[in-house]
C-alpha cells in the first residue's frame, strides 16, 4: 500500500503556534510514527505568486527550513527540502498545466480570494503564477507519487484538483501511474487570534494575534496577558477567547489543567481568567523555550545548515528525477 506522505508550507515569515499545532506538530507525529515515508517541503516558488521582496523571500525560506528542523522534523527520518532546489517541480508543473483545464483553475476559491485581496492595492498584479498555483501544488505532491497529504480543510479544493490532474494523466498517458492523493485528516486544534477570538490566528491580524514559535518569554507572557477572553457572550457561556486559551492548554498536553478550569467555570458565576492566563503563559513559555534552544543550536552552525539544505534537495531529487524520466517518456518528450 502507498504510504507516501507529502506536505508543503509557504515561507511567509515566522512560524506561530497556530502553524505549529495546525500543521508542523502533525508532520512530526507522522514522521515519528514510522508508518509513512514522509517528504516535507518549504514551497518558496509558491511564495512568488503574490507580490514579494526578493531578499525577504530568501531570508524567510532559509529561516523556515531551520525552524522546521528546530520544531522536530528530522532529516534522518524524513526528506526535508526547499522546493526551488528541485527543478523537477517546475518541469512537472508545465506538463500538468497542459492537462489541467482553464475552467477548473478559474473555479479555485483561493485564486478568487487572493486576486480580490490584491484589488485596490498599490502593488496589485494578478500573475499567471497565482492562477497556476494549484498546478504547481499538484506537481509537488505527484512528483513523489504521494497518496497522503496532511493539510487543513482550506486545501481540500487544491487536493481535489490534484486528483483531477492525476486522473487525467492516467487516462491520457498511462494507466495508474499516479495515485490519487487524499487529505490525511487528523484532529488539529483550530487556534483563534489572541486579540480577536472571532477569527483564526493569523499573522495578518498583527503581532498581538499570535505567539511565535521562537518568541522570548517576556513577549509570550505579555501577549497572553492581554489576550481577549470575552466577546459579549451571555453570562452563562465561557467567552470565545477563554475557550481558545483552554484549547491552547490542551494543545500543549495540559488537558487536565484545562479540565480543572472548565469545571470551575461551569457555574456561570464570576469567572476569574487571570489564573487561566498564567497557566497558558507557563505552558507557552515551556514550549517556546525548548524550540528557541534548539533553534539557537542549529542556526549557530551555518555549514551544517547549508549541508542539510543541499542534502535534502538531493534526496528529494532521487525520487523526483525518476518520476520526470517516466513522465517524459509517457507524454512524448525526448529522453534526456
Ligand atoms: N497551498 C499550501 C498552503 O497554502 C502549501 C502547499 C504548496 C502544499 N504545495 C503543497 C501543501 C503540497 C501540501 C502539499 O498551505
Amino acid at each position: 500500500m502507498n504510504k507516501i506522505v507529502f506536505s508543503g508550507i509557504q515561507p511567509t515569515g515566522e512560524l506561530h503556534i497556530g502553524n505549529y499545532f495546525g500543521a508542523v506538530a502533525n508532520w512530526v507525529r507522522i514522521q515519528n510514527s514510522g508508518e509513512y515515508d514522509a517528504t516535507y517541503c518549504v514551497v518558496d516558488m509558491h511564495a512568488m505568486t503574490m507580490p514579494y521582496d526578493p531578499p525577504t523571500l530568501r531570508k524567510n525560506t532559509e529561516g523556515l527550513f531551520i525552524d522546521l528542523l528546530a520544531a522536530g522534523l528530522d532529516p534522518a527520518k524524513s526528506t526535508v527540502f526547499i522546493q526551488s532546489l528541485v527543478p523537477e517541480h517546475a518541469e512537472l508543473q508545465w506538463i500538468f498545466s497542459c492537462i489541467c483545464s482553464f475552467g477548473d483553475l478559474t473555479r479555485q476559491v483561493t485564486f478568487k480570494e487572493k486576486s480580490e485581496q490584491l484589488e485596490g492595492r498599490q502593488d496589485a498584479f494578478v500573475s499567471a503564477g497565482l492562477f497556476n498555483y494549484p498546478v504547481l501544488q499538484a506537481a509537488d505532491i505527484l512528483l513523489y507519487r504521494a497518496g497522503f497529504v496532511p493539510v487543513g480543510k482550506d486545501q481540500e479544493q487544491h487536493l481535489e484538483l490534484s486528483r483531477t490532474i492525476a486522473n487525467r494523466f492516467n487516462r491520457t498517458f498511462g494507466h495508474e501511474y499516479f495515485p490519487e492523493p487524499a487529505v490525511l485528516a487528523t484532529e488539529t486544534p483550530k487556534l483563534l487570534s489572541l486579540n480577536d477570538p472571532t477569527r483564526k490566528m493569523s499573522k495578518s491580524l498583527g503581532p498581538k494575534s499570535y505567539v511565535a514559535l521562537f518568541e522570548d518569554e517576556k513577549n509570550v507572557r505579555s501577549k497572553i496577558r492581554s489576550a481577549i477572553t470575552d466577546t459579549g457572550e451571555p453570562a452563562s457561556e465561557i467567552g470565545a477567547g477563554a475557550l481558545n486559551l483552554l484549547g491552547l492548554l490542551r494543545a500543549t498536553g495540559r488537558a487536565d489543567v484545562a479540565a480543572a478550569f472548565e469545571t470551575e467555570y461551569a457555574t456561570g458565576e464570576q469567572r476569574r481568567y487571570a489564573p487561566l492566563k498564567d497557566a497558558v503563559a507557563d505552558a507557552m513559555v515551556d514550549l517556546t523555550a525548548g524550540f528557541r534552544a534548539r533553534r539557537a543550536e542549529i542556526a549557530g552552525d551555518k555549514d551544517a545548515i547549508r549541508r542539510l539544505m543541499y542534502e535534502g534537495a538531493e534526496k528529494a531529487r532521487v525520487v523526483a528525477s525518476q518520476t520526470i524520466k517516466d513522465v517524459r517518456r509517457l507524454v512524448g518528450l525526448p529522453r534526456r
